[in-house]
């Protein structure tokens, strides 16, 4: 007789090769069988160990899923009597209510509203100037409200481009007109503007291999066809991405400092790469998402500056430099192409809310902006050393890499696993695998921001890691 809870007769498929971490799929499986019936009110699932060893994964894994399960009122632990189905959902509520479980959902994963430890992507909780934001956010709505009326320039607030101009003329050595600036909602706005301007539907784009899934994802979305970059000490490989693609039309990096593994490009491939855009007319958007946010030496300066800047379409973001929550970044334009990615903010996606753009031109207006850099930079630093010399004591190849630490794994290890177990227990990693776009040949290993690593949670932290770590 078949055994009821065997993987099979649940239809539990994990399949290793997808983008979509495992406890993921052991959740939408065990999940559509209790929608679909196959498991009935009461039925007791398999144990957690029972279920780990015959799909060959985890128990934290297995454990993890059964824990979203609980959370979404579909089972129930019944202590000694095993975990069961809880009583059917009302038919159509229940999928009405399903998350959006698809390849980004790493990235789109709920998080609790204050960040958790290793989380990347966001500044110092802590350390944010609350105070002083909320007194220029209260004078910026007053002026907001009595001056507007009509529809704002799309390309944002002029006092705004302005004060940006002048900081990157400070910070990142460039020479730009305000007119050639464009203010967004971030990077992502930016890249957005950028693509649809330049077309990019059906051509070939360079990205580096590893790099940010969210770009790599918006060129897919796009309709163009990727051509990873391998990356090495001296960031991305020119040479490699000629050979294989030299007709490319565009090439997306992170040359100030690499995401996620931290290096910057050397000025032997920033010639290279510039002078293969402008021997082919090709496009270079550089992504410089952490600006001059650098915990080493100085920032190098930004591709943008200086020679071939007119093939280089150069996109910031106060995300990390400020915070994620404010929603604002930058598009320069080449000035051969600043007319058309006004044309496209204006058409499809301007300059998004007013009272922040106004707030934040105070912000760099008064110095407050600079002032935090150097704050940021001095306790990121530190918070950086004390973290790595507590992962190296459990993962000895760990390294410092842009605001985190990379701790690489070995090949064998599955990332994924160890980063859904530790989202239980309130830690946020991230899996290097999932910055590949070729998984099955991906690095392994754990990222792990140290913004929000403070003297009060950076043991306690560390140690559950270790633990989670060793347990795999
Ligand atoms: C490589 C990279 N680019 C850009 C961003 C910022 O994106 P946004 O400004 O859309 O928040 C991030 C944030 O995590 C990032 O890691």
């Amino acid at each position: 007789m078949t055994d009821p809870n065997a993987p099979n007769v649940l239809s539990i498929q994990v399949d290793r090769a997808t983008d979509a971490p495992i406890g993921d799929q052991i959740h939408a499986s065990l999940r559509q069988a209790i929608l679909d019936g196959r498991l009935a009110p009461g039925q007791r699932l398999p144990s957690g160990r029972d279920l780990a060893a015959q799909l060959g994964v985890a128990r934290g894994t297995v454990r993890v899923a059964y824990e979203r399960l609980i959370a979404e009122n579909l089972v129930f632990g019944a202590g000694p009597a095993g975990t069961r189905v809880g009583a059917r959902p009302p038919v159509g509520r229940a999928n009405d209510e399903a998350p959006l479980d698809g390849p980004l959902a790493a990235f789109t994963r709920p998080y609790s509203s204050t960040p958790l430890p290793f989380q990347m992507g966001v500044p110092a909780h802590d350390a944010f100037p609350t105070k002083l934001w909320a007194r220029m956010r209260a004078r910026a709505v007053r002026a907001d409200a009595i001056t507007y009326t009509a529809y704002a320039d799309p390309r944002g607030e002029p006092a705004l481009r302005a004060q940006i101009a002048s900081h990157l003329a400070v910070s990142r050595q460039m020479q730009c007109h305000p007119d050639q600036i464009l203010v967004t909602s971030g990077y992502r706005h930016g890249l957005m503007l950028a693509l649809t301007a330049l077309r990019a539907h059906g051509r070939k784009a360079w990205i580096e291999e590893p790099g940010y899934p969210l770009g790599r994802r918006a060129l897919e979305l796009i309709g163009a066809a990727l051509e990873p970059v391998p990356i090495d000490a001296e960031g991305m490989r020119v040479k490699d991405g000629i050979a294989r693609a030299p007709d490319a039309f565009l090439a997306l990096v992170t040359p100030g400092q690499h995401a996620p593994l931290g290096v910057t490009l050397s000025p032997a491939r920033r010639h290279a790469l510039l002078d293969w855009a402008a021997a082919r007319e090709a496009w270079v958007i550089e992504d410089d998402y952490l600006g001059e946010l650098q915990l080493d030496g100085r920032a190098a300066p930004a591709l943008a500056a200086g020679e071939g800047a007119n093939r280089v379409i150069h996109i910031g973001s106060f995300s990390k430099t400020l915070s994620p929550a404010l929603g604002l970044g930058f598009v320069v334009a080449p000035r051969s192409l600043a007319e058309r990615l006004v044309e496209v903010s204006a058409v499809l996606a301007p300059a998004p809310n007013r009272t922040t753009q106004l707030a934040v031109t105070e912000f760099l207006a008064d110095g407050h902006f600079l002032r935090h850099l150097r704050r940021m930079k001095a306790l990121y630093a530190e918070r950086r050393n004390l973290a790595l010399a507590h992962v190296s004591e459990f993962l000895p190849n760990s390294l410092a890499a842009g605001l985190g630490v990379i701790a690489p794994l070995p090949q064998l290890a599955d990332d994924n696993a160890i980063v859904d177990v530790a989202r239980a227990h309130g830690l946020a990693p991230s899996a290097l695998s999932a910055w590949h776009l070729r998984r099955t040949h991906a690095q392994r290993g754990l990222l792990l921001s140290v913004t929000n690593l403070r003297l009060d949670n950076i043991d306690a932290a560390c140690a559950k890691l270790a633990s989670i770590v060793a347990s795999h």
